[in-house]
């Protein structure tokens, strides 16, 4: 067995994404990764996507072990379609803000003051959550999911405040929305943004809905990841201010060589804005992950079972 060797000439030696490319096929295992992952693991991922392009991915895979290199409710998303696969994440500390934001027994005292209402949760959450919910969605297909609910009913919608009250706006509804955020998409600065607006007059600037509003305002478009990619395909124009993590430059520059892509600069001194939980992964982390079959995601069948019913329903109605 191959192991990583310690820092000093021999690590220098080391090809990493070599390593995990022989792995990858010793153990029929297949890399997914998020478009928040460093470059390195997104090249040599199998697949690399947004939230909801990624859980149908981990749907359809026919492989025996998913390294999933994202953060864990995602992993989490991937072991609950997947029982009987191996699950392993290159770093379980990788969490996120929005589901760190959304204890489960909150959120279920929560659910009990308004028994008739409908509870829709993004993707961002806990298994636990999701079992408690009547519906999951993501940014690709909130706006769907949401209109799938008449519009008499009460929508209780959880964790993020920021996407739960664009989407009031937009579709016109009055969710009643958990107070979560994101504390990447809530460090841009709206100064620097217009700063640098004036800089690239024609610049188009396209942002996440997880942003706030002042942000979002001024955005010429709105999408997930995967639907900021496809914007920036289709639309005319060769250059863009990126308003989401910036990652995602990686896979938009790969892309679109011709067009120019600008990251949004956040409200501190630093010039980009990571995830710092989708970062916790590095390509030796994968390595590793691959070689050890370990940290390995695992859960209660019986919550999986519960928390599967909501994505299903997500899954067939997107
Ligand atoms: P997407 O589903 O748009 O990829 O978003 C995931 C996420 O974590 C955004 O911060
Ligand atoms: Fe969570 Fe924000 Fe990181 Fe996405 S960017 S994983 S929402 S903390």
């Amino acid at each position: 067995m191959t192991d990583l060797p310690a820092a000093g000439p021999d690590l220098a030696c080391f090809d990493v994404d070599e390593q995990i490319r022989r792995l990858k096929r010793e153990r029929n295992a297949v890399l997914l990764a998020h478009y928040y992952q460093e470059s390195e693991i997104q090249e040599v991922a199998d697949f690399v996507g947004d939230s909801l392009e990624l859980a149908r991915a981990a749907q359809r895979t026919k492989a025996d072990v998913i390294v999933f290199a994202g953060v864990h409710f995602m992993a989490e998303t991937a072991k609950i379609l997947n029982p009987d696969r191996v699950v392993v994440v290159p770093d379980m500390e990788a969490g996120c803000s929005l589901a760190d934001g959304c204890p489960a027994e909150a959120f279920r005292a929560w659910r009990i003051e308004r028994p008739e209402a409908v509870a829709i949760s993004y993707i961002n959450c806990s298994a636990a959550v999701k079992a408690e919910s009547d519906l999951i969605c993501t940014s690709s297909n909130a706006a769907k999911i949401v209109q799938s609910v008449p519009a008499d009913r009460e929508i209780l919608f959880a964790p993020d405040r920021h996407l739960g009250r664009y989407l009031n706006k937009t579709l016109g509804r009055k969710m009643t929305l958990w107070a979560g955020s994101c504390v990447v998409h809530e460090a841009f600065s709206l100064q620097k943004l217009l700063a640098l607006k004036t800089r690239h007059p024609q610049a188009k600037i396209i942002a996440h809905p997880e942003c706030e509003e002042e942000l979002l305002e001024r955005a010429d478009f709105i999408g997930s990841t995967a639907g900021l990619i496809k914007y920036a395909e289709r639309d005319p124009g060769t250059e863009y201010i990126v308003v989401t993590e910036s990652g995602i430059l990686h896979e938009m520059r790969k892309r679109m060589p011709a067009k120019v892509f600008i990251a949004a600069p956040p409200d501190t001194d630093c010039a980009c804005s990571l995830c710092p939980y989708m970062r916790k992964n590095t390509p030796e982390k994968v390595f590793l992950a691959l070689r050890d079959l370990a940290p390995r995601l695992d859960m209660p069948e019986e919550l999986r079972r519960r928390a599967q019913k909501p994505i299903d329903r997500m899954l067939e109605l997107s």
